[in-house]
């Protein structure tokens, strides 16, 4: 597997840096806050390697100047020279996973499991050259992304993060993904992330943080071969999972982190964890640290106990249960990459060419956000070829999901959770919006009670999930939790979003506007808004059109573009549709078999 051969001038430049560099030096190097928890002192004073947002954090009134703001004053503390400090750029990390949508303004893409439907690997690369330029925008230098997971049970919250359940699917998208965040590792790229690795998408009954208890071929197969064209085109970090591959958590899983990823695939970036991923290794802080350390992980991501997390860094190689040669082994490897990604060289975050661009969130950007929306729809439904719509017919546009901008775009956005608001994501358009700037005839009633076959000759109704993230998004069938899943073990238990993955059960007030509509006689179209493909046997009999539309992100526009007929609809799904709502679903023949769509124009 090819990947990176340090150049010499870098591999001097880390040699010699670290020659330099007392074990307080490099112990903060491998250590990464969250921003709500540190301040540029405490950078200096640490000598910290990076900083992150976690979902929804976010500086000032979370406009772009806010962000250049706090990462200039971040960078500047970074740099200081002198009185024990060396200047060593930090990194400043996002979840920018869809876009840079932690950001007020910014152009939010579709979420994977859209994407995956496209079939169109350069117009992912486009997108993520464009999110690129928009996390530049903001001073910010990495981001956790793509994530390359499977998602083989759609129970699992994340299962839209997933670009389909197919391996192949996924890693056709992986390497243009890369290339497209990273550019040249020059100005115009930032540092991407793999992640989770390994096996993330594959946890029983899909529980988040759950395990995989699958043989290793069957591992290598499905979870592994998306990151090989990752690797190839040089991702320069990865993430370590949180799930647990047959018992054994993969934050301290040496032959997973260190043997296969490093020695066997030959990685040579940085391996990070997960959102304090390393506490649930045990139930000694310290053990847990040295436990995962040892096996591979050399950047660890601590949302609050930083400063804890560093003393018993320090502890544990004093105490010789941590050799110096993994350490320096993790800050060369931390040290490379700021050095591949030219950071030493990079201005200060104010001073940088993409810093504040007006670029940011610009139509240019939502164009290719709205292109992505258009090819990532399916048509799974289309009696009487009643799509595509005439622009000049009486349009009644109804359903939860017609007019909010918020649950098109699902979590991970503005706020770690999402938003459920039209407010809450500036600019863009709902699916609503979109159909109003063509059809002068349409209305919106989202209750449908106005429905009337003599004055609407047809009806668009958008229905589906609310927004959730990671395991608030679970769906556990019957409540039940699997042993080994972390979901009941954290601090913060989270919240189970649903127990089946019935439609009509989570949302029957969607059902109960398809049916009132059409019961007046009116056409229905069906377009589904939501992270996963549930089941929706009533809802599609109802319906005489139905359309799955994911999670399309800000420009709901590219929705109407294509119910009206101004583009084809060319999408097929990355995940097989199911008819059966049990645990077991995937035993049963598929509603519509994954690279199912129908095509129009
Ligand atoms: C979360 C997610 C991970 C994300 C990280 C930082 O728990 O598992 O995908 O990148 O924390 O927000």
């Amino acid at each position: 597997m090819a990947t990176h051969s340090l150049a010499p001038s870098v591999a001097d430049r880390v040699d010699a840096l670290l020659s330099r560099m007392s074990l307080a030096q490099k112990l903060g190097q491998m250590v990464q806050g969250e921003r709500a928890s540190v301040t540029p002192d405490d950078v200096a004073t640490y000598h910290l390697g990076s900083i992150l947002s976690g979902g929804g954090s976010a500086p000032g009134t979370n406009a772009v100047a806010d962000w250049v703001a706090m990462n200039d004053a971040y960078w500047a503390a970074s740099m200081r020279d002198g009185d024990g400090q060396l200047p060593i750029p930090l990194l400043y990390a996002v979840d920018a996973i869809h876009g840079h949508a932690n950001v007020r303004g910014a152009t939010v893409f579709p979420h994977n499991i859209g994407l995956g439907c496209t079939n169109d690997p350069d117009l992912v690369e486009r997108i993520a050259r464009v999110m690129a330029h928009e996390v530049l925008a903001t001073g910010v230098d990495w981001t956790f992304a793509p994530t390359l997971a499977v998602a083989c049970d759609m129970h699992w919250g994340r299962t839209y993060e997933s670009f389909s359940e197919d391996p192949a699917r996924v890693a056709s998208f992986a390497a243009g993904y890369i290339r497209g965040v990273q550019g040249d590792l020059g100005n115009d790229g930032v540092i991407a992330c793999a992640k989770h690795w390994v096996g993330d998408g594959g946890t029983t009954a899909g529980n988040d943080q759950g395990d995989t208890a699958i043989d290793e071929a069957t591992l290598e197969a499905t979870h592994m071969t998306p990151y090989y064209p990752a690797l190839e085109a040089g991702v320069l970090t990865v993430m370590a999972s949180f799930n647990s591959w047959n018992g054994e958590k993969c934050h301290g899983h040496r032959y997973l982190l260190t043997d296969v990823l490093k020695g066997r695939l030959g990685f040579d970036g940085f391996v990070v964890s997960d959102w304090d991923g390393v506490d649930y290794l045990h139930e000694d802080y310290g053990t847990a640290i040295a436990m995962a350390a040892n096996a591979g992980v050399d950047m660890f991501m601590v949302s609050v106990e930083w400063k804890q997390c560093l003393e018993l860094l320090h502890r544990q190689v004093e105490a010789g249960i941590i050799a110096m040669e993994r350490i320096d082994d993790a800050v060369r490897r931390i040290l490379s990459v700021k050095l591949r990604f030219g950071l030493f060289e990079k201005a200060r975050p104010a001073d940088r060419p993409w810093s504040n661009s007006a670029t940011f969130g610009s139509d240019a950007h939502r164009d290719v956000a709205r292109e992505a929306v258009r090819k990532s729809l399916v048509l799974l439904k289309n009696e009487q070829a009643l799509l595509p719509l005439s622009k000049s017919a009486r349009i009644l546009v109804a359903g939860k999901n017609a007019h909010n901008r918020g649950h098109q775009c699902g979590g991970f956005t503005v706020a770690w959770q999402g938003e459920t608001t039209n407010e809450a994501i500036e600019g863009g358009t709902s699916v609503w919006e979109g159909i109003q700037a063509v059809a002068p005839q349409a209305v919106l009633d989202e209750s449908g009670a106005s429905a009337n076959a003599a004055h609407h000759d047809v009806a668009i109704v958008v229905i589906g999930e609310k927004p959730y993230a990671e395991g608030m998004g679970d769906i556990r069938a019957g409540g039940r939790v699997e042993p080994g899943s972390q979901v009941m073990v954290k601090p913060h238990t989270l919240a189970p979003y649903g127990k089946t993955i019935e439609l009509a059960q989570l949302h029957p007030e969607d059902l109960a506007v398809i049916q009132h509509i059409a019961a007046q006689g009116i056409p229905v179209v069906t377009v589904f808004v939501g992270g996963r493909p549930l089941v929706v046997n009533a809802e599609l009999a109802a319906s005489q059109a139905f359309v799955a539309a994911w999670l399309p992100g800000s420009e709901g526009q590219g929705v109407a573009d294509v119910l009206l007929g101004a583009h084809p609809f060319t999408g097929t799904l990355s995940f097989a549709w199911p008819t059966v709502a049990a645990p077991t679903y995937k035993a049963s023949a598929p509603l519509f078999p994954r690279g199912y769509g129908l095509v129009t124009g």
